[in-house]
């Protein structure tokens, strides 16, 4: 039995003719308690159907009221390992909103979702919509039993699972609203997490990545800006001559003809910008030596002699340490680690590694290795190249180190840091003669699983793939 979901079709295995006749209930929905507890062989190999659909985000989970067709609410899993749980609510519980829980149109759609929840609820009955926005302060589950709209307990047990509901123990106290169930949450603004969750692979189930969605709507807009009106200063008059630029920062290959008129000076550092092209695929037969990723360590991300445990007082009117490294961060947080997997190094073992920049030292850490394969595979794909890279570096943030001072602009900033150091990265990269690739997407469940740390307390925010390369690079 094959399931398909546009040009891509998953193996459920071999079952027989009964089950493979029950499975086709599956189209409209079939009962969990039709299968889920039952004993018989049948009743068995359908719940391993589900599940095996379930774990390929094949599913969704209707809930109607008794003997009823119309759907109440529907389930939209947004994580692979989603399965429908229903922790035991009593009368007394007082439940409330998360404060990162929102419904929102999709469509011709309600939809109540939440950057922490593993999946997302269509809520199909409006009045259902108005009980769960009554949620927005506290109130006991005795109370809303009397509610027109009430959803049963079902339900709520549901969006409590999610995270998109919790249960506080005080009454009319919003004292732990910040929180929730979780004080590293304190340091998060609304939208930095759900920017975190939405735009990146692993916790939705959004069409994600290059697919030319507006392509039939409108032309791409222009490569270059179509010129401001106006008299135009033509700077190409103005470019430095050779004789305008000291000796020592001349290269002797960067001497260019410009339009014909006269030799134009371009600075090493020009140069190594000129030179600086995306690496896909990596010499097989010698990879990067440990003295190399040492090396390009050094000079890309390691805590700069004398700046460790720098202190300066800050706007906190309390004293804040800062551990300069050779690229900007905003406010000096330096929130961002390095994790490495490594595949192939000469005078390194394959695995997966922290870098600790301050003491300039790798630090393995134990996988699974389907996770450190998976990770692996993940850049292989995002770059559509050829085989894995020699070594893949996510680049994880230590949020609180800047959210701890910034509001609303946090997570924007931890992004602009990931930029500047993705070209440093590029131009060591480049001046080593090694290659390397700037990766957009991450999957941040997978690489939360890797490190055992919750994805909002220090998560992946970007990955560099780095190595000897071998045939010139070609443009994305
Ligand atoms: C933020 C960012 C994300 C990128 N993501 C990818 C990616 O996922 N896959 C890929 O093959 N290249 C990626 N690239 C590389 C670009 O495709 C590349 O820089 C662009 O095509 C220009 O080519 P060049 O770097 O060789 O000059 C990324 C570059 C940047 C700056």
């Amino acid at each position: 039995m094959f399931a398909r979901s546009g040009h891509y079709s998953v193996d459920l295995g071999a079952f027989r003719a009964s089950v493979v006749d029950r499975a086709q209930k599956l189209r409209v929905g079939l009962p969990f308690a039709a299968f889920s507890s039952g004993v018989r062989i049948t009743d068995k190999e359908i719940d391993r159907i589900v599940r095996r659909l379930a774990r390929h985000g094949l599913l969704e989970y209707r809930i109607a009221l008794p003997g009823s067709d119309r759907d109440q609410v529907v389930i939209e899993p947004q994580v692979g390992d989603y399965w429908p749980a229903t922790p035991p609510l009593g009368n007394a519980d007082v439940l409330v909103l998360s404060r990162f829980a929102y419904m929102r149109r999709r469509g011709s759609e309600l939809v109540l979702e939440s950057p922490r929840a593993g999946a997302l609820f269509r809520i199909c009955e409006p009045k259902i919509a108005a009980t769960i926005a009554t949620l927005s302060t506290p109130c006991q589950l005795r109370q809303l039993r009397r509610d027109d709209g009430f959803p049963g307990v079902e339900l709520l047990a549901l969006l409590v699972d999610c995270q998109i509901l919790f249960r506080i123990r005080a009454p009319g106290s919003n004292r732990l609203q910040p929180a929730e169930d979780d004080r590293s949450l304190l340091l998060w603004d609304f939208h930095d997490l759900l920017f975190h969750a939405r735009s990146t692979e692993g916790r939705h189930a959004n069409p994600l990545g290059g697919l030319y969605l507006h392509s039939g709507m409108m032309p791409p807009p222009p490569a270059v800006r179509p010129r401001w009106p106006g008299k135009k200063i033509d700077l190409r008059k103005s470019d430095l001559r050779k004789s305008d630029l000291r000796k020592p920062d001349l290269h002797k290959s960067d001497l260019h003809k410009s339009s014909g008129v006269h030799s134009r000076a371009i600075s090493p550092l020009a140069s190594l910008l000129r030179e600086r092209r995306s690496t896909r695929s990596f010499d097989f037969q010698k990879p990067i030596t440990l003295a190399e990723l040492s090396r390009f360590l050094d000079g890309t991300a390691r805590v700069l002699p004398g700046a460790k445990n720098g202190d300066r007082l800050g706007g906190a009117g309390q004293p804040e340490a800062y551990a300069a490294r050779p690229y900007p961060s905003a406010g000096a947080s330096y929130e961002l680690e390095l994790y490495l997997a490594v595949d192939r190094c000469e005078g390194l073992a394959r695995g997966f590694y922290h870098y600790d920049a301050g003491g300039h030292a790798l630090m393995p850490i134990g996988t699974r290795m389907h996770e450190f394969e998976a990770l692996l595979m993940g850049a292989q794909i995002a770059m559509g190249a050829p085989a894995v890279p020699q070594v893949l570096m996510t680049i994880a943030a230590r949020f609180g180190r800047v959210s701890w001072k910034y509001s609303s602009l946090a997570y924007a900033l931890i992004l602009k840091d990931v930029g500047v150091l993705t070209q440093t990265f590029y131009l060591v990269a480049t001046e080593m003669g090694l290659g390397g690739c700037a990766i957009g997407s991450t999957n941040i469940d997978l690489f939360a699983k890797m490190t055992g740390i919750d994805l909002h307390v220090e998560g992946a925010v970007g990955q560099f793939a780095l190595g000897r390369g071998t045939t010139p690079a070609t443009a994305d």
